[in-house]
């Protein structure tokens, strides 16, 4: 389904309105994205080139754009509800950012950006995809990635013990997801919303776009992704932070 995204609606408050419903979901979301920031400067010499897999709204491409001034800044996304948000935030760094709209699970998407990178980084997005699929894309990863350069993702990274899992997401919703919202969207709420304000049938929109969900929101254990990045041409692969069932980890293309 092709969709026309108005030019004259208040961006800013639907950026707004998306950061502050991820961040009820997502505890020390910022402190990720300053980690991530700071592990690419502490392991490159030199970032004139990163990309964002699963960008959204960009913003984590924003404190990447900021940290590294010399930096052209790559955001790849299949939804063009939400590029235009990250088009709209980013609009002030110019000619250093990069949208591209394409679907991470088809062929092809690696030709479309201009590799190689210095880092690839990705939040909240990979949990998205099925095993199968993820595997395939830690070996594109490797492939636009330069030799040296550094992988790392904000994401879900669950238990593989039952009870373990069920402890975390009992703290999760004791400590953040049960206080009062405030006036913050749920997910469904903000999906509901910006598409009356874009007037276009956004059920319709998403399930077209994302077919039937093949992810997992607990996402894979950490193990799984050291042995996937491993398998995928990574070392000194590593969890660099973790709070309950989500991480940070990554690791240096060979
Ligand atoms: C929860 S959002 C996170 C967005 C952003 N990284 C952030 O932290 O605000 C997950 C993102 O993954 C993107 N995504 C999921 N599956 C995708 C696919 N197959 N191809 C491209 N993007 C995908 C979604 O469109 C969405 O923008």
């Amino acid at each position: 389904m092709n969709v026309s995204i108005p030019k004259h609606i208040d961006w800013r408050r639907w950026i707004k309105r998306w950061d502050r419903m991820q961040d009820f979901y997502i505890p020390a979301r910022k402190e990720r994205f300053e980690i991530i920031v700071q592990l690419i400067a502490d392991s490159q010499k030199k970032v004139s080139r990163v990309l964002d897999v699963g960008c959204g709204t960009g913003s984590l491409m924003m404190p990447v754009l900021q940290e590294f001034p010399a930096a052209e800044v790559w955001g790849v996304d299949f939804d063009a509800t939400l590029l235009a948000l990250a088009q709209n935030r980013l609009s002030k760094f110019g000619g250093r950012v990069k949208l591209v709209r394409a679907d991470l699970r088809k062929k092809g998407w690696t030709d479309i950006v201009s590799g190689p990178f210095d880092a690839i980084v990705s939040a909240t997005a990979l949990h998205w995809f099925s095993p199968a699929q993820l595997g395939r894309l830690y070996k594109q990863f490797a492939g636009i990635l330069k030799p040296g350069g550094i992988f790392l993702n904000a994401d879900h990274a669950g238990s593989c013990c039952k009870g373990i899992q069920q402890d975390w997401q009992n703290q999760r919703r004791l400590y953040t997801l049960n206080r009062k919202r405030n006036g913050v969207d749920d997910w469904d709420g903000f999906w509901r919303a910006y598409g009356q304000a874009l007037k276009i049938d956004i059920a319709k929109f998403r399930k077209e776009l994302m077919g039937s969900w093949v992810g997992s929101e607990q996402g894979q254990p950490l193990q799984w992704h050291f042995e996937k990045l491993k398998a995928g041409g990574f070392e000194a692969i590593d969890c660099f932070w973790r709070l309950e069932f989500d991480a940070i980890y990554g690791g240096i293309r060979k």
